[in-house]
């Protein structure tokens, strides 16, 4: 499966050069967007690489979960317009590494749910530890998630976070709210010391 993205991120990129390379010197902004695409291409290889193997994303390793948190709510906004505020816990949180990983993971699959099914002008994300448990919220101000797709054994994406979780002993509520919006936190009990 990896493989067939890999290849067609590299056609992408190939046709991409082409088309670079035929913008007139005087089209600074084409050029601009051709090289902003052409940077994209090569961080979503990457990433490609990282999850077949398996591995957790660098950012998580370098700064933690909260500043990964921040970078991808950065990165969000500027890909989708989407206003975005974050609001963390003053403290570090002190989390194992799949923990973090399962905790980031889920929250990029919420973000993607937002920018391609919510119709939302703003989300607010929420992270902070509630006694043994780490909380990450969602919410956004789009349509609001149909009750039918909570439960439908269609929505992947869902039961993949759900399943993400489980394992630690954690959940996923996740609400709807017609016309106003979605509403989702993950909680993550973790581990005594
Ligand atoms: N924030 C949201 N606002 C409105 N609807 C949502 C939101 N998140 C999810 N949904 C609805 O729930 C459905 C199921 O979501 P799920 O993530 O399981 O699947 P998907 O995003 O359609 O596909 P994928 O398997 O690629 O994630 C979506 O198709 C969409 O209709
Ligand atoms: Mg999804």
């Amino acid at each position: 499966m990896h493989d067939e993205l890999g290849q067609a991120l590299t056609g992408l990129k190939m046709d991409l050069t082409w088309l670079a390379s035929r913008l007139e010197d005087g089209h600074k902004p084409l050029t601009t967007k051709t090289d902003s695409m052409s940077r994209l291409i090569d961080q979503t290889v990457q990433s490609v690489r990282r999850i077949s193997a398996g591995l957790r994303p660098g950012v998580l390793d370098e700064l933690g979960l909260a500043a990964a948190i921040e970078w991808q709510a950065k990165d969000f906004r500027m890909h989708t317009g989407i206003r975005c505020q974050v609001s963390l816990p003053p403290g570090s949180i002190e989390l194992d590494p799949e923990r973090a990983t399962a905790a980031f993971r889920i929250f990029q699959e919420l973000l993607t749910n937002v920018a391609r099914h919510a119709k939302a002008t703003r989300v607010d994300v929420g992270v902070r530890q509630d006694g043994n448990t780490l909380i990450v919220e969602v919410q956004d101000n789009g349509r609001g998630i149909l009750s039918t797709k909570l439960d439908s054994p269609k929505s992947l994406g869902l039961l993949g976070m759900r399943e993400r979780v489980l394992m630690f002993g954690g959940k996923i509520e996740i609400a709807g709210d017609r016309g106003k919006g979605t509403h989702a936190r993950v909680s993550i009990p973790l581990p005594m010391h």
